[in-house]
């Protein structure tokens, strides 16, 4: 297998603005934005201080990262570095390190489980964080992978990634925000914000467009420019304002015809030039496929044995002497990688130990602020008292909690299984399940101590139905595994389907929780009672679990991506080559343009299973007294109850819904506020202009007239609304 192939295979700062964090929160000491302005002056100052002292040779050694790590028959790493998945020779003489580089979003990866023992702490997935609708949970979540990072000497992580929901299907949805811009930037702002607070440089990633896995290497992401400008890099441009990460990481696939990597519009126009970005862009690894792309923008080619040349050494040396290639760009791509590391003191901080135990409670946080409680008929859930024996059925649930598969892998501590799925060669071993050590069947018993509570792997449907008859509750766990380099389907795989109905077939009181990468058709949702999504949910997912179904914590996730009843609701129900891994070159054409998600349900009054923002909990909320005042900052304000039994979160939800007499949907402010039984408070969410405007010829664009506002239970889900004017406002660029 070649290297090509193998990559085919895996291959609100806090825009919630006057909102009280969750009582749990603890930020990290993140600088303020006015700090890190100072900073990133001061690195720009020193970067251009130290470029200037450069010999060529050392500004050229900065331009390419290899793989360390050793994959026999495949890539031979040199001697004495360590394991990383990127290694870039440092300038000791100019106080320089050398720089290593690590995956990423959801923990410290161990790359082909190369590095003996050394376990770090697992995160939930992006979605579930997503889920959270909480920044400053990114925020905490990113200050802890940033810290593994430095205590193991890593100065550049490979994280975050928001490529935004085109498809369900996508198999690294899991590591991404879901399908809205506003979401998706903030949260992405988030955790770049955290890890960056930790001496650790943070790259955003994979720009742009990477919204299939299958032949991600060929394929031409086809959008037309405004369309773009409002969804996909929407979430980049706010990502990067909101967390200043110092690194871009171009994407594998094409957008409009050029590879992202060595896209003049993407990386000269969009990035360096509309919004002034000053950190340095790498290329995906294997992503490199000439010299040229140096000067359509990309500053250093990445783990350079995955490609066909070390472009970026000796080929840039020749076209930089045949001034093909310019001293100033150069020094530019110098420049902008030192800044980064400064601007962050990733060349000086020194690896710190860490306090594992104080990071598991984290991800616990994390993993119960972002379960999402999709359906709870005749309140069925929570558990406690109302069931005297419960049968727990299939999903792994006696061992652990899925995860999903690729470069963003975390070994967690503890005694993790591993389900081999990719055949024997060293490339194989890269693929399995690994399913997280916390199991929510020992949890349940452990949370609900006076229930008898069994358990069947469920394997035989009849069998597990048989069980789940004797009980008073049946809860049947259903997994769904996902991997980088392979786009899945939205069916429950291995029979699940069956196994739930037959299961509902036996128990008229039946839950079903569901650990997947990515939204599944539900067929047999009429015939359950309640259904909670619990994504992957890291290391501490089988406590989370087992604490949402108890109601010793109350679900407050709400969902970042739209459910779909079925394929046919796709805006691309086929595409062609999906689940094969060809060299054949693969046109998509996102015709549908900026309506992704629940924006096209919007537009085409289709009615999917949930939709982007639905979760439900166990006291309810009520939101009343909408405003938006128009003007240069605009902003909304809703005064949000707790009419329940029970203290709780909620996630106050506005959205744009039309300007003049045109219908619109977006959504614009959202902000997660934690309310005891019978408490209200008043909110007030900025709105970010962009988010009312249009791309035209010029830039951002409002048109003078009246605008649309509601608050939502969910994007489809709207209450009270009422309507702004807003004078007419160029925004440029
Ligand atoms: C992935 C990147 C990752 C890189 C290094 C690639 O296969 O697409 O997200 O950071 O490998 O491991």
């Amino acid at each position: 297998m070649t290297y090509r192939d193998f990559a085919l295979l895996l291959v609100a700062a806090t825009a919630i603005l006057q909102l009280p964090a969750p009582a749990s929160a603890q930020t990290p000491q993140a600088r303020s934005a006015e700090a890190r302005a100072y900073d990133a002056r001061r690195a720009d100052r020193r970067a251009a201080e130290t470029e200037r002292k450069m010999t060529d040779a050392e500004r050229f050694q900065l331009l390419h990262s290899i793989m360390p790590v050793t994959i026999p028959g495949i890539v031979t790493a040199p001697e004495g570095l360590k394991i990383a998945a990127g290694w870039i020779k440092g300038v000791p003489r100019l106080g320089l390190p050398d720089i290593y580089e690590s995956d990423a979003s959801l923990g410290i990866a161990n790359p082909f489980f190369a590095r003996k023992n050394d376990s770090a702490t697992a995160l939930p997935s992006g979605l579930l964080l997503a889920s959270t609708f909480d920044p400053t949970l990114a925020e905490r979540s990113g200050a802890v992978v940033g810290a593994e990072a430095r205590s193991r000497g890593f100065s550049v992580l490979l994280g975050g990634g928001v490529n935004l929901t085109r498809d369900p299907r996508n198999g690294r949805n899991f590591e991404y925000l879901g399908e809205d811009p506003l979401l998706a930037g903030r949260m992405v702002g988030g955790s770049i914000r955290g890890i960056q607070s930790q001496n650790v440089v943070s790259t955003i990633k994979h720009f742009a467009l990477n919204a299939l896995e299958t032949s991600r290497m060929q394929l031409d992401a086809r959008i037309e420019e405004a369309a773009l400008r409002e969804s996909d890099l929407l979430a980049f441009e706010l990502g990067i304002e909101e967390g200043q990460p110092g690194a871009v990481m171009c994407a594998y696939n094409k957008v409009n015809g050029d590879y992202a990597c060595g896209n003049d519009f993407l990386l000269n126009q969009v990035l360096k030039t509309d919004w002034n970005y000053r950190g340095w862009v790498m290329a995906d690894w294997g992503a490199t496929r000439d010299v040229s792309y140096f000067n359509a923008g990309l500053d250093q080619q990445s783990g350079a044995q995955a490609d066909k040349q070390v472009w970026f050494d000796k080929p840039l040396y020749a076209e930089y002497q045949a001034g093909r290639v310019s001293k100033a760009r150069v020094s530019d791509a110098v420049r902008r990688i030192l800044r980064s590391l400064y601007a962050v003191g990733a060349d000086t901080a020194a690896p710190t130990p860490v306090d594992m135990a104080a990071h598991g409670r984290e991800v616990r946080a994390v993993a119960e602020s972002g379960i999402v409680l999709l359906k709870n008929e005749g309140e069925l859930l929570p558990l406690s008292g109302s069931a005297r024996t419960i049968a727990i059925i299939g999903g792994h649930a006696d061992v652990g909690v899925m995860s999903g598969g690729g470069s963003s892998q975390v070994v967690p501590p503890g005694e993790a299984t591993f389900v081999h799925l990719g055949g024997r060669d060293p490339w194989g071993k890269w693929v399995r399940k690994v399913i997280m050590p916390s199991s929510p069947l020992k949890e349940l018993r452990k949370a609900l101590p006076d229930a008898k509570i069994e358990f069947d792997p469920g394997y035989v449907p009849a069998a597990a139905a048989g069980m789940a008859k004797r009980a008073d509750v049946a809860i049947v766990f259903a997994t769904q595994w996902q991997s980088e380099g392979l786009d899945g389907s939205l069916t429950l795989p291995e029979g699940q389907d069956a196994l739930i109905a037959a299961v509902a077939a036996a128990n008229p009181n039946t839950v079903v929780v569901l650990e997947t990468g990515n939204p599944v058709k539900m067929p047999w949702i009429s015939s359950v009672k309640a259904v909670v999504e619990a994504w992957y949910p890291g290391q501490e997912g089988g406590t989370a679990i087992a604490n949402v179904l108890s109601g010793k914590v109350n679900p407050s996730g709400r969902l970042p991506i739209s459910f779909p009843i079925d394929e046919s609701q796709l805006a691309h129900p086929v595409i062609e080559d999906i689940g094969g891994t060809g060299e054949r070159p693969v046109t998509v054409t996102y015709d549908e343009g900026a309506d992704v998600g629940y924006r096209r349900f919007a537009a085409t009054k289709a009615k999917p299973l949930f939709a982007f923002g639905h979760g439900l909990s166990y006291t309810r909320f009520s939101y009343s007294g909408l405003r938006v005042t128009a003007g240069k900052a605009p902003a909304a304000t809703v005064t949000v109850s707790n009419d329940g039994p029970r203290d709780g979160a909620t996630v106050v939800q506005v959205y744009l819904t039309s300007v003049g007499d045109q219908p619109r949907r977006r959504l614009v402010g959202f902000g997660k506020v934690q309310l005891s039984a019978g408490e209200r408070r008043q909110v007030t969410l900025p709105i970010d202009r962009r988010l009312l405007a249009q791309w035209g010829q010029k830039g951002w664009r409002m048109s003078a007239g009246d605008y649309g506002f509601a608050t939502g239970q969910s994007a489809l889900d709207l209450g009270e609304s009422v309507t702004t004017r807003f004078n007419h406002a160029e925004l440029g660029r």
